[in-house]
């Protein structure tokens, strides 16, 4: 295990720990120690507090991801191809994106921090280190992408159920790939779809979902955003709720090859934030003002507009205020 990482698997308790007793327990000189604490704020972000006479901690402990705990509470070894944990990369996606062929199916990856996070419709996504967590799952299906339709709100609806299952209350969907807690955004998903037109498609699924965030190092998230830890006095723990979620989203996407998106309005209904309200829909340059009125079987948005009801397959929906 490299330097960086035995280090910080001995600060993750968030207490202090003198410098000359790291430097003990790793083998290594005090200034290797101070050293390898700037090389981790500086590469990963990581926020370390120094404080004469006691020593360094973590701005905050953190629950760090690990493979044998994700292992041990996954039902669906069978689909797993393989489960790759790094500390820092770009993007999980897009590291699944670029697998060869043969790696790809049922392969999951997951990191402690992104250093290029891709949101939806090109944004970034802030990915700072231990604090969320950063999950994608590759999968080849047979068909081509139009049959794949409903499969990112399927995903979504398999993650809401899981933080239901997991004792995390009120958490609500908004189309089409947000899930939120009193209108803040807990997490969002990212599905990424290449292929022949006709099949076979190769999709990543990503999730990003705040577990912990601290406010310095999310200053750049522009919009009113939730964590785990501000919604639960006993959040679930990261390494369980990976397994819980892959565990989830395989079942999903091996049933979905087989009968497609399985009763999906009504599962979606159960957690749909915005059913009944007066919305907007940013479409390129276009507004859209309407009443939100769900989801029909495909997936596609459902809008009661003064020109009746209209379908919709794209766009940012946001709330009208005071309607
Ligand atoms: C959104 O815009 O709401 C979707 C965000 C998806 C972020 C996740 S984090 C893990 C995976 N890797 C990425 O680069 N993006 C997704």
């Amino acid at each position: 295990m490299e330097l960086e990482s035995k280090l910080i698997q001995l600060l993750a308790d968030g207490g202090f720990h003198s410098g000359s007793r790291l430097a003990g327990q790793l083998g290594v000189s005090r200034t290797t120690v101070w050293k390898t604490l700037q090389k981790l704020h500086h590469l990963y972000g990581v926020e370390i507090h120094s404080v004469k006479g006691r020593g360094y901690r973590l701005a905050q402990s953190i629950d760090l991801l690990d493979e044998r705990k994700i292992l041990e509470n996954c039902q669906s070894r069978d689909r797993l191809r393989g489960l790759d944990i790094h500390q820092s990369i770009e993007s999980t996606n897009q590291w699944l994106a670029e697998l060869p062929q043969a790696e790809f199916s049922g392969r999951v990856c997951l990191a402690e921090c992104q250093t290029a996070g891709r949101g939806r419709r090109g944004r970034r996504w802030v990915s700072p280190f231990g604090q969320s967590l950063y999950l994608s799952i590759g999968w080849q299906f047979n068909c081509g992408a139009a049959e794949l339709s409903g499969l990112s709100l399927a995903a979504g609806v398999a993650v809401a159920r899981v933080l239901d299952q997991e004792g995390v209350p009120g958490v609500g969907l908004k189309w089409p790939n947000d899930l939120l807690w009193n209108d803040r955004k807990l997490a969002g998903l990212l599905l990424e779809v290449s292929g022949e037109q006709g099949g076979p498609s190769r999709v990543v699924l990503g999730l990003g979902l705040n577990v912990s965030l601290s406010h310095s190092q999310v200053e750049e998230i522009d919009q009113p955003w939730v964590d785990l830890a501000r919604i639960c006095e006993h959040p679930p723990a990261r390494n369980l709720l990976a397994s819980r979620l892959i565990d989830s989203l395989l079942q999903l996407f091996s049933s979905f090859e087989v009968q497609g998106p399985e009763s999906l309005v009504e599962s979606w209904n159960r957690f749909d934030v915005y059913r009944g309200r007066a919305v907007a829909l940013l479409l390129g340059k276009e507004r859209i003002e309407g009443v939100h009125r769900g989801i029909d079987a495909t997936g596609a948005l459902l809008l009661e507009t003064a020109d009746g009801l209209r379908t919709f397959h794209g766009g940012e929906v946001s709330l009208r205020r005071g309607k």
